[in-house]
């Protein structure tokens, strides 16, 4: 079977020759026109007068387009709030005011300069408490979640602690630009290239855009160059706008966004502030919790509703929490419009709790790790009658739980059935070396005024399925040729993260045969219709069944063909290395697709699938939103520089749990680059806007992303290797997100190591990012320097 092998990536060398093709390397048509956005200079207000004459009058242009011309065409993936070009009002400095349509990209850049726009300008709206003040909301009021009295429990508990953590957004910096290239077809179709992860979404927004039905648009996307959720919906803009710009010129038209462009105008992570307040027992164990998320959504609703409800949906990580309440309020403000980005709010959410245990053990003088553990969900009971599932994978301080206690539930009442985390963390502890290099970071910061160092286990726990339940859905379109290969299709779309090769496993499996055997052809939504974004990590998940389900239909009709002719059960058909077996005789798989075909067999299929299990209120915070979780657990040591900030990760051991691996060699790649992500998210990646809401930082130059040089010099990663107990395919689990919030064991380092800095009265308080210059400031406060 070619399932749970580490072949390498099917474009990997392609990638490495630069020759995977990306949107701006297709061969374009003769005469294809290049389009430019000019933006909004001003984050609020309304336009008095725009003078586009220079613009208009600019070798090479061809045409201009304003919001007076086109009226609300929308690009919104949820509200209908975002209409392409503004219409008299803006809302954020960078949105798309007028639109160049050029003979060159860079005729329609330099022309898209000389517009020259008025406004009548609003005091914007940017921090959190500009917008509270102006009740400035995307719902009516917070969104509330509680269970039980959270209040009396914190009151009632034996210790009281309250705080804050801020932490910011996030660029995806993907590697390839947003880009779409739309070429008219006869009677008015349009086919659509999008560098997207939601090709249905930008065939039915461009659909919509154009007046004309879904089936008068076909959108391919063979593969991205990095989408991490800004591909969701921000490519809608410029698929839109080279549609309109086809249909009015007659021409193929071509948009990307310039680097700079693409910081200013495209949604990023959302920034939150999360406030919480605590009660808990003499060993950490929580027994109320209040937490208050607020978030800055920018100025358009885009998914910023399931992103705050994932937050929540992660305020309890991998903790039991009795009595909790949390609090989500989703703030419109006068910025890009915030979207999803790896992880989809579960990080911001996640970071809370974390935060709060660091707080917690800091408090009580205990060992962040035990106060860790000690709120650890119930594990699993593994006899009915043992009293020892707690004492064997608890550690020294855990509840002791009898086994007929049963399992815990979520805040949202889903039960935590499969809780691995016991397990895992003892596991890494042991593999890490963690007690011993406890003690060794201790001993090195007793001697060592300068450079000190920190250490941190956190763990991961990460709900899968899309929580809007309807998305939980995937088609695959199989054909086999006459001569045995494959050409295989589904709804998914490959940005990196190696879905399409194990896709192509999943398929070589069924039949036994290779995986080269099996063509990987671009997503095409003439193919399979009415796909859902790849995104909450469930590419695999629900391709790979659906991949499955239509390729078992052709092979069983081939296998009940051969049956019948050998007179044998179709059951006793075997397909193995290449070959099809049935009873004394054997084919070549090609021998035995052809003999399909001369017999009128059809070797073409389609497959469906759709999630089980999965059920629940948005609205109340009830029921089951995941079919399962993903575990995982983390050690950072880092080290810091007391005098600058500086800082560096030593090592990094990661043990993270993909049940039954598709294919270990791409999960262990999905884990190395979502730890480093989270690492930059939480340490160098900051995003500044000035007081004008203009983003500062919308360069390489001034946004830092880990480079090559800050992984860690030691980065251990295993795969903990049990099959999910979910009916999944080949029994793996989905990896592309939950990875990412390995990064917090960064942070929980940093925070540690600046505490290492004082006499242990004062908390580190530590933000995210977490810079240089931040680390010396609460470096400075805890050495009682004035800065
Ligand atoms: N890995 C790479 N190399 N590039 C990406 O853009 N996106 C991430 C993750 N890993 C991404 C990636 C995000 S946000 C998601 S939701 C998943 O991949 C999507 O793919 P999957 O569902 O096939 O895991
Ligand atoms: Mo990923 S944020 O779900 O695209």
């Amino acid at each position: 079977m070619s399932v749970h092998k580490p072949l390498p990536h099917d474009a990997a060398p392609l990638h490495v020759t630069g020759t995977a093709r990306y949107v701006d390397d297709i061969p374009t048509p003769s005469g294809t026109l290049h389009l430019v956005f000019g933006l909004s200079e001003v984050a609020a207000g309304s336009i008095d007068a725009m003078d586009l004459e220079a613009v208009r009058a600019a070798e090479g242009v061809v045409a201009v387009l304003t919001g007076e011309d086109i009226g609300h065409v929308d690009c919104s993936p949820s509200n209908h709030d975002e209409p392409l070009l503004a219409l008299g009002e803006v809302h954020y400095v960078g949105q798309p005011v007028f639109l160049v349509i050029a003979k060159t990209h860079l005729a329609a850049r330099k022309a898209a300069r000389l517009g020259k726009i008025t406004y009548s300008e609003r005091p914007a709206l940017l921090s959190i408490e500009d917008a509270l003040a102006a009740d400035s909301r995307f719902e009516e009021g917070p969104r509330i979640w509680a269970r039980g009295d959270a209040g009396a429990a914190i009151s009632g508990a034996a210790h009281q602690i309250e705080g804050r953590i801020e932490m910011g957004g996030q660029e995806h910096f993907y590697l390839e630009g947003q880009a779409a290239l739309v070429t008219p077809q006869e009677c008015g179709d349009m086919h659509v290239v999008s560098s997207t992860q939601h090709p249905t979404e930008i065939q039915h927004k461009v659909a919509e855009a154009l007046g004309v039905p879904m089936h008068a648009v076909r959108v391919e996307t063979r593969r991205m160059g990095g989408g991490f959720g800004g591909k969701e919906s921000q490519g809608n803009h410029l698929a839109i706008a080279c549609a309109l710009a086809a249909r009015l010129t007659g021409k193929s038209c071509k948009m990307r966004y310039d680097r700079d462009d693409d910081m200013v105008i495209t949604g990023k992570r959302h920034d939150f502030r999360v406030d919480y307040r605590v009660g808990f027992d003499a060993e950490g164990r929580v027994e109320g919790i209040e937490f208050t998320h607020y978030t800055r959504c920018g100025w358009a609703m885009d998914l910023s509703l399931p992103v705050a409800d994932r937050a929540m949906l992660h305020a309890d990580n991998a903790y039991f929490l009795p009595d909790v309440r949390i609090e989500s309020h989703r703030l419109r403000t006068n910025m890009c419009s915030a979207t999803a980005y790896r992880g989809f709010g579960g990080p911001q959410g996640m970071l809370g709790i974390e935060r709060v245990m660091d707080h917690i053990a800091h408090t009580l003088g205990r060992e962040a790790l035990e106060v860790r553990k000690v709120n650890y969900y119930r594990a699993k009971a593994a006899q009915p009658s043992g009293a020892g599932t707690a004492k064997r994978f608890g550690g020294a301080h855990s509840p002791a739980a009898p086994a007929d206690d049963g399992p815990q539930t979520t805040p949202y009442g889903q039960v935590v059935e499969d809780f691995i985390l016991h397990e895992m963390t003892e596991r890494l502890e042991a593999t890490s070396d963690y007690a011993a290099r406890r003690a060794a970071v201790d001993a090195w910061n007793a001697q060592n005024p300068i450079l000190k160092k920190g250490l941190a286990l956190t763990p991961v726990k990460f709900g899968i399925s899309f929580t809007l339940t309807h998305l939980n859905q995937a088609g695959a379109l199989v054909h086999v040729y006459q001569d045995g290969s494959v050409h295989l299709n589904h709804g998914g779309t490959e940005m990196g993260q190696g879905l399409f090769q194990k896709v192509a496993q999943v398929a070589a499996s069924v039949f036994g045969l290779d995986p080269v055997m099996v063509k990987i052809t671009a997503t095409d939504t003439a193919k399979v219709p009415n796909t859902s974004a790849t995104a909450a990590s469930s590419g695999s998940d629900l391709n790979g069944m659906a991949v499955q389900a239509a390729c078992v239909t052709i092979r069983d009709r081939i296998a009940a063909l051969l049956a019948e002719t050998h007179q044998a059960d179709p059951k006793d058909v075997e397909f193995k290395d290449g070959r099809v077996i049935v009873g004394d005789d054997e084919f070549s798989f090609a021998e035995a697709a052809n003999l399909a075909y001369m017999a009128r067999v059809s070797l073409s299929s389609t497959g469906f699938y759709a999630t089980p299990k999965v059920a629940w209120d948005r609205l109340k915070g009830d029921g089951n939103p995941f079919f399962y979780f993903a575990y995982g657990a983390s050690v950072s040591e880092v080290v810091i520089d007391t005098l600058t900030g500086e800082n560096r990760i030593l090592r990094a051991d990661i043990l993270h749990d993909v049940g039954s691996s598709l294919n270990p060699a791409l999960d262990i790649g999905q884990i190395e680059g979502g730890y480093v992500q989270g690492a930059g998210w939480l340490t160098t990646e900051e995003l500044v806007w000035d007081d004008k809401g203009r983003l500062r930082t919308h360069a390489p130059s001034t946004y830092k992303i880990p480079a090559c040089g800050d992984r860690p010099r030691i980065f251990n990663v295993e795969l903990f290797d049990r099959a999910n107990p979910e009916d999944t395919i080949h029994r793996s689990k989905a990896v592309g997100e939950p990875p990412f919030m390995h990064g917090n064991s960064v942070l929980m380092a940093l925070s540690d190591a600046v505490q290492a800095c004082g006499d242990g009265s004062l908390y580190a308080d530590l933000n995210a990012p977490a810079t240089a210059e931040c680390i010396l400031m609460a470096v400075n406060r805890q050495r009682g320097v004035d800065v």
